[in-house]
């Protein structure tokens, strides 16, 4: 495994948390980072509303202590802006990250996020342009491709290695699939075989088993869940255990779940007081509470709730 990835990791395969806008705020990341998420990185943040210096980014960018190699994200698609912002922020982080794979139609219709999939020149004068300001690392988090049929990842991959990315992440999924449906693994075996540089494999890992699965087909030196790690901040663990043994540890307990969702809460009030706070602890409960045979009635009344005192009392009944 060639470079950065191998200095920072001493050879043991990166588990990497993915970015998701709305999920991966900063006590979750701290959370996951606490257990066993070696690298963290902010949700995409416009390069366009940075330069305009719109002030909701600044909490987007925010970085906690416990995170071990933090990046932040950026999309846009204007070389000059993206440059120039990435220079402005990157003393804040360890890692700065391109967004090539946001499927929203706000942003492709912008030209923005998975749109650059079809762009392979401007990708070019974007990440020559960053890469030659910056000081700290610059890595690229792609798609498979396009439309379903498309498959452009290798070719962005080879492009992105030569304007000076240090590390890659492949999402084996098309723009048209979301987030959803089968990850293509041999599409992420095939940017392995076209660059020197680390290769993270992204898409469908929910389990120890998924996880030597994209690594066995796949050849990458990293890996990076998304959705799994959603109301679960564990699954880190899990995975790291089952690398290591083989074995897939249990799930955590009830208890343990409800003393999580309590200290997430007490995170996001700190951050954000207390009714800012509660209303952001509300997705996350529901996702914590995935599974639970009384989760759609615990959900009802948590999308209530306004209040600290209100959460602990739902969870003690
Ligand atoms: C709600 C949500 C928000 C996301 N936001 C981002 C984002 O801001 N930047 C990014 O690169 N990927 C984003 N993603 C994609 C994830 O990082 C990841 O690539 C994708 O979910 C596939 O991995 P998974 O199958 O493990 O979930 C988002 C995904 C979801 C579900």
């Amino acid at each position: 495994m060639a470079g950065i990835l191998r200095d920072r990791f001493g050879g043991k395969i990166p588990l990497a948390l993915g970015p998701m806008a709305g999920v991966t705020d900063l006590p979750f990341r701290f959370l996951c980072s606490e257990h066993g998420a070696d690298m963290t990185c902010s949700e995409m943040v416009s390069a366009k509303a940075l330069f305009y210096k719109n002030k909701n980014t600044e909490e987007l960018m925010q970085i906690s202590e416990g995170e071990h190699f933090a990046g932040i994200q950026l999309f846009g698609n204007d070389p000059g802006i993206m440059a120039e912002m990435a220079l402005a922020i990157e003393d804040r982080c360890e890692y700065i990250d391109v967004n090539m794979g946001c499927p929203v139609q706000k942003v492709v219709k912008n030209g923005e996020g998975s749109a650059l999939m079809r762009e392979p020149k401007l990708v070019e004068q974007i990440l020559k342009r960053m890469s030659s300001v910056l000081h700290k690392p610059l890595s690229v988090k792609i798609r498979k491709g396009f439309y379903r049929e498309d498959r452009q990842a290798p070719e962005i991959a080879r492009i992105a290695e030569a304007s000076g990315v240090s590390f890659i992440t492949v999402h084996g999924r098309t723009r048209e699939q979301f987030f959803q449906g089968e990850t293509d693994l041999s599409v992420i075996r095939e940017v392995k075989e076209a660059v020197k540089i680390p290769v993270i494999g992204n898409g469908g890992i929910r389990d120890g088993a998924s996880a030597v699965r994209m690594l066995h087909e796949t050849g990458c030196d990293g890996l990076m869940i998304g959705q799994a790690a959603m109301g679960d901040p564990w699954i880190f663990e899990r995975v790291r255990h089952y690398l290591e043994t083989g074995e897939e540890l249990p799930a955590p307990s009830p208890e343990e779940i409800y003393a999580m969702i309590l200290r997430h809460a007490r995170m996001l009030i700190e951050e954000n007081g207390e009714h800012m706070g509660i209303l952001k602890m509300r997705s996350h409960a529901s996702w914590y509470l995935t599974g639970f045979p009384n989760a759609s009635k615990m959900r009802a009344e948590i999308n209530r709730i306004t209040r600290y005192e209100e959460l602990t009392e739902l969870l003690r009944r």
